[in-house]
């Protein structure tokens, strides 16, 4: 297929009415590429495999395979939300698959960051790859490219993986029905498609998920601590108005412990760091300005609430000097 890049005079997507046309346009280039033939995508439930799965779906409804990886390094509720959106509403034919005890053993006792990235990446490739060579008649694999991939791999700023990666054995035909649109256009699509809000809007979330959150080996306790106060703070910026207005808030919590005291007793647990950025780029980030409310309300529910943890801290360092992730 020749490169399709986004025309110099595109219109920039901003209404419903623009996103509707071009919905109806893809759907047709899409008919037109696939046929009958299936098309495989891995439907992570991030906005761009989101977004490409409904186009999909409305363009050639059960011939499209989705795949859902749970890594167990995704957010609470989020394979559900997944399920639920597209199996049960969207009727689509989706995959899901529980691979939560593989990764999490092969990510146990490996401290460094980089590995654990690596471990995630590779491990993800194969379970897919696994899902993929139990079908039949794949010619396509979807892609959520969007246009700020395909500048930063010229560019060299970073390598655009979604691409590459499977085995040898598994060479499909890319169908990238978003490549020529910026994030914002990918959203007002989505919406257009009927997605719910808190997948179009939701804040950006690294590939290793999780993993990066708790910081060092992962443990099952660790993740789960983090993975509640995440809900925990997700659930507190909604009721304070601010979701949709921070950039980027989430928790982390590293692997040390530190002395406490609960029911007149020593308790020697982990600490929850809450970090909250805005940013435009994400090359540079400043702090949220967090009401003590809200401070004073996650720090009552999160060492109440989540097993293991007896403080918080607010991290109040920009980027630079620190990154947003800790890892
Ligand atoms: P840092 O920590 O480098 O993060 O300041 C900048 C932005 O990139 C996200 N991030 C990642 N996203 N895979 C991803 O897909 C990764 O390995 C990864 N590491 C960081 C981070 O969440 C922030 O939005």
């Amino acid at each position: 297929m020749a490169e399709i890049r986004r025309p110099d005079n595109m219109v920039r997507i901003t209404t419903a009415a623009l996103a509707d046309a071009f919905i109806d346009e893809q759907v047709a280039l899409i008919r037109e590429q696939v046929g009958d033939k299936k098309v495989l995508l891995a439907l992570s439930g991030g906005v761009d495999s989101s977004v490409v799965a409904a186009l999909l779906i409305r363009a050639i409804g059960q011939q499209l395979v989705c795949v859902h990886v749970n890594h167990g390094l995704l957010r609470k509720g989020e394979p559900e939300q997944v399920i639920e959106v597209f199996r049960n509403q969207m009727k689509a034919n989706l995959i899901y698959v529980d691979a939560v005890d593989r990764f999490l053993d092969k990510l146990a006792g490996v401290s460094d960051p980089e590995t654990k990235r690596h471990i995630i990446g590779e491990e993800f490739i194969e379970v897919f790859a696994d899902e993929a060579r139990k079908l039949d008649g794949v010619k396509f694999l979807a892609q959520g490219t969007i246009w700020p991939d395909i500048l930063e791999s010229e560019h060299g700023i970073k390598a655009h993986h979604n691409a590459g990666g499977l085995p040898e054995d598994l060479q499909f035909e890319l169908v990238e029905p978003v490549r020529i649109l910026f994030k914002d256009e990918v959203r007002v699509v989505g919406k257009a498609l009927g997605l719910p809000d808190n997948m179009v809007y939701r804040q950006p979330f690294p590939g290793p998920g999780l993993g990066v959150r708790c910081p060092g080996a992962i443990t099952r306790d660790r993740l789960e601590a983090v993975r509640e106060s995440d809900a925990i703070l997700r659930d507190e910026f909604e009721k304070f108005g601010l979701a949709g207005h921070v950039w980027q808030y989430f928790t982390v919590v590293p692997d040390f412990k530190s002395t406490g005291v609960k029911d007149d007793k020593r308790t020697f647990d982990w600490p929850v760091i809450i970090r909250a950025v805005n940013t435009r780029d994400a090359m540079s980030a400043t702090i949220e300005r967090l009401p003590y409310e809200l401070l004073e309300t996650l720090t009552e529910r999160i060492t109440t609430e989540v097993p293991g943890v007896n403080r918080v801290l607010y991290d109040l360092t920009p980027k630079p000097s620190a990154t947003i992730e800790y890892e």
